[in-house]
């Protein structure tokens, strides 16, 4: 299992099962995910806010939780590196581009939605930027964002012309210093945008994080792992 550092503010949670090991994220996903996890019957044994180990040990043999960023959380499940993981709809979404968009084409398999982490991902601009004119008159708009996937498809989708800036974290800096006109960001209680005089002006998708499985791993090693993916399903619909 991995943990990662969630995409959504604060914190979004990520996390594998690999071999026997289990993968959760750190950060708000990873915290978010505990109590699946002992759902599951797994305890996190090592503490990950004071552990430096990227492996963390719990209460059942063979399964360990892995420290990943939340990017590469689909990279260790789909290459075999964990049999599962918490991932974020964002991020599976911007790994799966590389595969038309389907988990299947990947060797993943999406059994759940796990319902944690939520939040959501936008179009922000400044409070003095006409969005909607621009948008009318046709012009052509510079956006920064880490989903260049999410924004290629959405802009296409509306018939606008959007040159992509690809960052890499604080996108909403862009803006405020002229780099681009929006951007395309995750926003989950406002308060970035807000203290960054920011505003939404459109809504393009909800975000939760999301079991992922290595489909390979799953067929190997069906009754660990059926175990911990139905646990987590009756945690969910608990
Ligand atoms: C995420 C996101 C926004 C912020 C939104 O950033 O990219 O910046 O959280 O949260 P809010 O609506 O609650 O303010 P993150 O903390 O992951 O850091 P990053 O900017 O480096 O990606």
């Amino acid at each position: 299992m991995t943990r990662w550092r969630p995409s959504c503010a604060p914190w979004a949670p990520t996390s594998s099962v690999s071999n026997d090991h289990l993968s959760p994220v750190q950060g708000r996903i990873f915290e978010e995910t505990l109590p699946l996890l002992r759902a599951a019957g797994i305890e996190v044994l090592d503490d990950p806010d004071t552990s430096r180990n990227l492996i963390l040990d719990t209460s059942q043999p063979g399964v360990r939780v892995l420290v990943v960023r939340a990017s590469a959380v689909p990279i260790y499940v789909q290459q075999g590196g964990a049999d599962l993981g918490i991932t974020g709809r964002d991020t599976l979404i911007e790994h799966l581009a590389k595969w038309g968009g389907s988990v299947g084409a990947a060797g993943l398999y999406q059994p759940l939605d796990l319902g944690i982490s939520r939040c959501r991902i936008s179009v922000a601009v400044r409070v003095d930027f006409d969005y909607a004119f621009a948008v009318r008159q046709g012009a052509r708009l510079r956006v920064a964002t880490k989903y260049l996937a999410i924004a290629r498809e959405f802009f296409a989708a509306k018939g606008v012309h959007a040159d992509l800036i690809k960052l890499y974290g604080s996108v909403e800096l862009a803006p405020l210093v002229g780099l681009s006109d929006a951007i395309i960001d995750l926003v989950s209680t406002g308060n970035t945008l807000r203290a960054n005089q920011l505003v939404e002006v459109e809504h393009i998708m909800d975000i939760s994080a999301r079991l992922v499985v290595n489909q390979a791993s799953l067929k190997l090693k069906q009754a660990p792992m059926r175990a911990i993916i139905d646990a987590f399903a009756s945690a969910v619909a608990a």
